[in-house]
This record gives C-alpha cells, structure tokens and sequence, in this order.
C-alpha cells in the first residue's frame, strides 16, 4: 500500500507547509502548523461570488446598473434576534455562531422553528441525535410541519439534500462535524472545516437560502477551525455568557449586512431563550446601592447604549506581588489605569490586589468605561461608596486627563430613561450634550475632578 503523504496547515491562515515549522511563512505566527493527511483531489477551495445578477455577467459593471432588487430578509420577530443580524435575516447569507459547549447555541437554532413557523427550515444535527433534537424542539414548542431534521456529516449528501429540498433556512449544527469525502483529514481539521464550510457557501448562494453554521470555540475563546473561516462568512456571532447566570448575549463580531459589535441580550429559562429588551434595567438590577467600589458606566454596544455596573475590590496584598484581576474588562487597560491612578492621584495601589468585575456577564471593550472603572477602583480604596445617581462617561489617558468620546447624545438619554440624576463626561464632548429635564450633565478635564465630583 502506498504510505499516505501529509502535509502541516497554518491553523490561522491555512498556508500549507510540507514539513512542520515552528513558524508560519504565511502568517508569521508561531506553533500553529498542525499536520493533516494530503487531500486527494484538488479542487477549487473557494466557490467564486456569484455576481448581482446571478451570474449571468461576469463583467465590470457600472455601479448605477447594479440591480438592487432581491434584498429580502427574514424577520423571527424577535426583536433581540433580528437587530443582531442586521433588522432580519439576510437572504442567501452564510452566518456563524460561535460559543462554549452548552451556553445554548443548539437552543437558539431551534427556536428559529418557533418564530418562523411559515418557513421551511432544514436543521443538520451532526452531534445530537434524531431524537435527541426532537426531545429539545418539543421543549422549547417547536411544533411545526416544515422544520426538518437530518442526522448526517456528509458535505456532498447535506448540499444534494438542501438543492431538492430548497429550504428557506438551513442550521448547520455544528461545522466541525462535517466532512467531505474526497477530502482525506479528519472531520474538525483545518481542511475539512474549511472546504465543508466552502461547498455550504457555494450552494447558500446559488439557492440564496440564509445558513448558520454553528461553531465550536477553542480554550482561549476563538471559533476552531481554521481563521479563513471567519472570512468566508458573511456574519460573525458569538453567544456569550456566564453558564452560572441566565443571561446570554448574542454579539455579531462582523457583520456584513448590519452594525457590527451589535448585542441581542437573553435569559435563559426552562422554557428556552426569552428576549430581554431592556438590558441597562437587567444589569442594573442587583446592584449594591451604599456600598464602596460600585459606578455605573454606560457603553455603547452597536447601535445601542447598555449601562451596566461596574463593581472593584481593593484589600492590601498580604504578601508577594500583588494580585490583580479583571472579570469582563481588558486586564492590559485595567494595568494601565491602575497605573495612572498611582502615578496622577497618588494612590498606593502597589501594595494592594485589585478586582474589576463587570456586573450581569457583559465583557466590555470600549474606552469610554474608563472613567466608571477608575472611580470603583478609587471608591474601594478610600472606602468611600461613589454617588449612586452618578452615570460616569469618558476614555482616561496616560496623563491623566479624561478624553472625548463617540456618541454622547445616546448613552445621556439612556441614563435619563434610568432615572439617573447626573452624568460625568469628557469637558469636549459638552456641546453635544442634548437639553435633558431630568439628568444634570457635567464636564471634566483631568481625573481630578472626577474623583471630586464622585468621592
Ligand atoms: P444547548 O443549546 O444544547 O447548548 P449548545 O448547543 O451551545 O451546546 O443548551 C444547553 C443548555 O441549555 C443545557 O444545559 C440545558 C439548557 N437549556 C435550558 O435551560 N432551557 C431550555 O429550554 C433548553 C432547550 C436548554
Ligand atoms: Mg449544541
């Protein structure tokens, strides 16, 4: 028998090598050539974009000529759901939807059965058997005539079955489980991963039916597979969350018809996912009024503005270096601003361990929190509870001077729907302040003031 040949793929950029490198030529990165058996056939990788006119025309085209017509999107109705992916689901778009084992990936994808009983959906279960699938459909109510189950991994019958069937939507769950069968490597590899992913994208488009592909995550909480696979992809979804907690967040990371950085919120009951439309109320629900180290900060996600609570600890190290950890925020921003309250405000942080959590399992990435975690950081060293009517707006720089940030207007109505009393933002960004009858709107220039106002 002839020895099989193998060959080392790039998991990140999927450069193949013929031998393993500690380095990636393609991509530069380190130990992350993995190695995988030679395919046997060589076929193109990518299926070709078909063109705006289903690709009759191949030529350039100009752009007053292209046709806009056909842009039809699927509404579930639920609210959370549809903002995420763009005001509905786009037609003939490939989505994926990545999250931890059990964070409820699978329920999410069989609701769709629940909101959109007129259409046919076709569900793949590559990991759950028949019964199994039909065992969660009946618990979350699906009960429809034209959900369609198929237990089976193999790319070419999953794609024959979609062209007869042609179903209004199809769930693949998940990708890693699929194959191709002239492809040699095992399901989950680099290569079949990507050339399963690239014949489901090929048939999405020519029947223009919307695909989610579900997707597995690795330890450090990117999707597996290989990194082309984001590319291939029209939407990028994680859902997201603390498996302890009900809640669950549905963030689109890229996002080619829609906002990205959008977030649809959900509670997970016995019952299944239930929308929550008002998350700066869920957030802000157990907070602990009275208490030092707690600030409300108001973040933009997407289109729209979440307060959410931002609650710090800070006890003296008792002994060694001291400790410092960050739930739900940037530890690298964390160390920065732990520096500059040291260094600006004086504040003997070196021989104290600090705990940053974001209350309620958000992960917030935006600089415009700044402001809300150096106060808790602050208010739990002095021991001094901050004002509890206080929303606090505003980027921190190295010199401790508080900087401007994007979409003031928003965030401030938001705080007044709360209820809140004042808000502390960046001295530039006043003039876009809009006239409020209830939130008293307050500038600053340098941390100072801040921990003035607050403290
Ligand atoms: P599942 O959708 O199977 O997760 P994933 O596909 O991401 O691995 O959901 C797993 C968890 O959700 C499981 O622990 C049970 C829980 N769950 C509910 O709480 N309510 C429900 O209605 C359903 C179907 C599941
Ligand atoms: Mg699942």
């Amino acid at each position: 028998m002839a020895k099989k040949k193998t060959r080392y793929v790039c998991q990140e950029c999927g450069h193949e090598a013929p031998r393993w490198m500690g380095q990636c030529t393609g991509c530069g990165q380190w130990n992350t050539l993995v190695e995988e058996a030679q395919r046997s056939k060589v076929k193109a990788r990518v299926a070709p974009r078909p063109t705006a006119n289903d690709g009759q025309d191949r030529r350039p085209m100009a752009l007053q000529d292209v046709p806009m017509t056909g842009e039809v999107r699927l509404h579930t109705g639920v609210g959370e759901f549809d903002r995420v992916m763009g005001n509905g689901i786009m037609q003939g778009s490939l989505n994926l939807i990545a999250g931890d084992p059990g964070i409820g990936k699978s329920t999410l994808m069989t609701e769709l059965g629940r909101h959109l009983p007129q259409s046919s959906i076709l569900y793949v279960t590559g990991e759950e058997s028949l019964k199994q699938v039909k065992h969660r459909a009946q618990r979350l109510g699906v009960d429809s005539d034209t959900f369609f189950v198929f237990a089976e991994t193999n790319v070419e019958a999953i794609v024959s079955s979609a062209q007869r069937m042609k179903p209004d939507l199809v769930v693949i769950d998940s990708i890693q489980t699929l194959y191709r069968p002239d492809i040699e490597s095992a399901p989950g590899s680099v290569t079949q991963v990507r050339e399963s992913a690239a014949s489901l994208l090929s048939v999405t488009k020519d029947l223009n039916f919307p695909t989610f592909l579900v997707g597995h995550v690795t330890k450090k909480g990117t999707i597996a597979g290989p990194r082309v696979l984001e590319h291939m992809v029209d939407t990028v979804l994680y859902f997201e969350g603390d498996q302890h907690h009900a809640y669950r967040i549905l963030r689109a990371v890229k996002n080619r018809f829609g906002a990205a950085n959008e977030i649809g919120v959900f509670q997970m009951l016995e019952s299944g996912l239930k929308e929550v439309s008002n998350p700066s109320e869920i957030f802000l629900s157990e907070r602990s009024y009275g208490a030092s180290g707690s600030t409300v900060v108001c973040s933009l996600e997407g289109s729209r503005p979440v307060l959410v609570e931002i609650q710090a600890l800070v006890t003296s190290t008792s002994y060694g270096t001291p400790q410092r950890t960050a739930t739900g925020f940037d530890y690298g921003r964390l160390q920065m601003l732990l520096a500059v309250l040291e260094k600006r405000e004086g504040l003997g942080l070196s021989t104290h361990d600090v705990f940053v959590n974001v209350a309620g399992g958000m992960r917030l990435d935006e600089p415009a929190v700044d402001l809300g975690v150096i106060v808790a950081v602050a208010s739990s060293f002095r021991d001094i509870p901050a004002d509890t009517g206080t929303v606090l707006i505003g980027e921190v720089g190295l010199n401790g001077e508080v900087r401007t940030i994007g979409q003031l207007a928003p965030r401030l109505r938001e705080a007044e729907k709360l209820g809140f009393e004042r808000a502390i933002v960046p001295q530039r960004n006043l003039d876009q302040a809009p006239n409020l009858s209830s939130l008293e709107v307050k500038g600053v220039r340098r941390l100072a003031d801040v921990l003035d106002l607050t403290l």
